[in-house]
């Protein structure tokens, strides 16, 4: 019943709130996470769109002075969740993880902004400058050569975190000098639902390597065993880009929107040359260390209708790709192809269903006009959480949720997107 939900979904937001930042959920994850917290922020804006504001500015506290916005914001040591600021040992003030997350903030400070601009338009004149930076960061260094694709360091930063996507690329990465550790995750949730230990010893082989060359972020673009350019960030970074564009022009920021309109450009021809592969018939990371394309499809491959990309071979062949998927699926977008031998449908990345993923496909397929697609992916977020709860994720097999419960990002997702059915034409 959508009004108990409705109730439920507010109520997660408000109990995972520790006092102006929310946390993902209980246990698992105890401290402030970067796209959560932007998906948290658009939920809270449904039923408070002052608190809203509060989460994204929150966030903003941990941004470093290159503009980089981490992934995680550790306010307070919590015994309870590894690797704590000490693994990472960055140097800002407040301690932070030392890479970001997708940069979903630009899009819903401006859907917050857009659904009342009077009460927001002076947080978001304060929040642009901050905003653009951080845009300014990915693009001088995770896009280093200017192709206009946004690449990873680590599996984290794309909040993808085992995505086959990342299994070639990580060979390269070598964890002979890991010294013994203790996971936490596995003592919070199944261990089969989470990433294995071959592919936890590389994470934080690469944070060793981070931390070793202090997060200088020049640095770690040119070293870093792992550099893989991502559709996901690409995508996502695309959307935001036009968004931050959209705000520049309201606030009459004539120079940032002429260097918004140029990182548009670079992206719209660099994500079709560099990201697709006629090969998948579909959108794919590319290993910039190996140039080499990936084969997979991963359901970041449909986020580029959601960044704006009418490109009609691409959208052809996406169509009939989420077709295939959608029969063999009882609920989308599963993470990973189901016809891949690499499929699992409960191990987190590698198959199961993530609301946010969903919402932002959902979003894109809905204003290009493909409103049965649209409707199906809301339809089917919709059931999940229905059926199973506000679980972190799902199968796409038997619905079931999974990993931790009570989640900030799915209560969040329920309230602006999967309650709301699309209609028809
Ligand atoms: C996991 C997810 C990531 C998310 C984080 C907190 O690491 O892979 O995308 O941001 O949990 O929910």
């Amino acid at each position: 019943m959508p009004g108990n939900l409705d109730t439920q979904a507010r109520s997660i937001l408000k109990e995972n709130d520790l006092g102006g930042y929310t946390i993902p959920t209980r246990g698992l994850y105890p401290y402030q996470w970067n796209w959560d917290s932007a998906f948290v922020a658009r939920g809270f804006q449904t039923f408070d769109p002052d608190r809203a504001w509060t989460e994204i500015e929150t966030l903003f506290e941990g941004q470093w002075d290159d503009g980089m916005v981490p992934h995680i914001v550790f306010r307070k040591d919590d015994p309870s969740y590894f690797p704590g600021p000490s693994v990472w040992g960055t140097k800002q003030a407040l301690p932070t993880s030392g890479h970001s997350q997708p940069p979903v903030v630009a899009t819903v400070v401006r859907d917050i902004y857009e659904a009342d601009r009077e009460a927001g338009e002076a947080r978001a004149r304060a929040l642009f400058p901050k905003i653009l930076a951080w845009h300014r960061w990915f693009h001088r260094y995770r896009d280093p050569d200017g192709l206009g694709v946004v690449a990873v360091i680590h599996p984290w930063e794309s909040g993808r975190d085992n995505t086959p996507d990342w299994d070639g690329p990580m060979q390269a990465v070598d964890t002979s000098n890991i010294k013994p550790y203790v996971r936490k995750d596995t003592s919070h949730v199944d261990p089969s639902m989470r990433p294995l230990k071959a592919d936890y010893d590389r994470y934080l082989a690469i944070v060793d390597f981070g931390r070793s060359c202090g997060w200088d972020a020049a640095r770690v673009a040119r070293d870093c065993p792992f550099f893989v350019a991502d559709p996901g960030m690409t995508f996502i970074l695309l959307r935001a880009d036009r968004d931050l564009l959209a705000l520049a022009q309201a606030f009459g920021e004539d120079e940032a929107a002429q260097e918004i309109g140029e990182w548009i450009e670079r992206a719209e021809t660099g994500a079709i040359r560099h990201l697709w592969s006629d090969e998948v018939e579909g959108f794919v990371s590319r290993d910039l260390r190996k140039n080499k394309l990936m084969d997979g499809i991963s359901s970041a491959s449909f986020l580029s209708v959601y960044a704006g990309i009418a490109d009609e071979r691409t959208n052809a062949a996406l169509a009939r790709q989420f077709d295939r998927i959608a029969e063999k699926a009882t609920y989308l977008m599963p993470s990973w192809d189901p016809e891949d031998s690499r499929f699992e449908h409960l191990r987190y990345w590698r198959g199961p269903v993530w609301a946010v993923v969903n919402s932002m496909i959902g979003r894109g397929l809905l204003e290009a006009g493909d409103f049965a697609r649209a409707e199906r992916i809301r339809a089917d977020t919709a059931r999940l959480i229905e059926t199973s709860g506000f679980a972190e994720y799902y199968s796409p097999v038997t619905g079931a949720g999974a990993g931790g419960g009570a989640f900030s990002w799915t209560a969040a997702v329920w309230l602006f997107f999967a309650r709301h059915e699309i209609p028809q034409g």
